[in-house]
């Protein structure tokens, strides 16, 4: 029997009961992702899944984006994008490092912004029996909702900008500054000029509707918004730096503490989320998939 707990009053709830190596029946699909979509991030426990099982049970949401970064996919998967801190033994990155540095919701720059990510941990770091690279989802859904109507009104017509070049500036940067400060970094590869121009910027509405739900959310984040558009941008980042403060507040967050076998799944319209590094150098593998979305309004 499928059982859904929830695991904060506004985002995440754990789904138990459900094998997703095997093809789900269309009652029990139709009742995880109703789970889904009111909840937001959902974790399954205790997966036991290959490539191709999480792309078959992904894949049942839309359609499966093969992520600009080639270096990144797995060989003969290219659904499935790495996220390590692993190299091989040319010394080159496995995967994608520190895709999750800052606040974010993943693939937001596109035309079509990703409609969900799914995260399957399959090496999880673990110092002094606690698990450690926890993920944290805040949902902008919960954070527009407690915006006074004076500010929705306010936000209701204005645009930002998401864009994948600054994002990748944005991270280089802050590797460098990690190095600085002693913490190793991979060497990741730059950005070709073909990656960049296939990920031109986005005008996107600040305020999203939920293609799904219906409800509205705060489409803008630290990672891939580099400002508003239509006003100074000064104007633009106190805005933004104030929308932020307010989307991560304690009360809006769901703190995922990672177990071998979690099958992860957030909903890239109505959260944000953000990595930690606090385990390097310690191993860590996980394989996502992101299912495509459609343009935001
Ligand atoms: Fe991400």
């Amino acid at each position: 029997m499928i059982t859904v707990t929830k695991l904060t009053p506004h985002v995440g709830a754990r789904v138990d009961g459900v094998d997703l190596s095997k093809p789900l029946s269309d009652a029990d699909f139709a009742h995880v992702a109703a789970a889904f979509f009111a909840n937001e991030v959902v974790v399954f426990p205790k997966q036991n899944l290959t490539p191709d099982q999480q792309i078959a049970f992904t894949k049942r949401f839309g359609v499966l984006e093969h992520h600009v970064r080639k270096e990144a996919r797995l060989a003969d998967h290219p659904e499935i994008f790495i996220l390590s801190n692993k190299v091989d033994a040319a010394g080159n990155a496995i995967g994608a490092q520190d895709a999750g540095r800052f606040w974010h919701s993943d693939l937001s720059y596109k035309e079509e912004p990703s409609l969900l990510s799914a995260l399957y941990a399959i090496e999880v770091p673990v110092k002094d029996g606690r698990p450690l690279g926890d993920t944290h989802f805040a949902s902008t859904t919960a954070a527009y909702d407690a915006l006074p109507d004076s500010q929705k009104q306010t936000l209701a017509s204005l645009r930002n900008i998401h864009s994948y070049r600054d994002y990748r500036l944005k991270n280089y940067a802050a590797q460098q500054e990690d190095m600085r400060r002693g913490i190793r970094t991979v060497q990741e590869h730059a950005p070709t000029p073909e990656q960049l121009a296939s990920v031109p910027d986005m005008f996107t509405p600040l305020v999203r509707t939920h293609p799904v739900t219906g409800r509205k959310g705060l489409f803008a984040n630290e990672g891939h918004t580099s400002h508003m558009a239509d006003m100074p941008i000064a104007e633009g980042d106190a805005l933004l730096a104030q929308l932020y403060t307010h989307i991560t507040q304690p009360q809006f967050i769901y703190s995922h503490r990672w177990a071998e076998g979690d099958l992860l799944m957030w909903d890239n319209i109505a959260v944000q989320h953000k990595a930690t590094f606090d385990y390097d150098p310690l191993p860590r593998l996980l394989y996502r998939t992101t299912v495509r979305g459609s343009t935001a309004y």
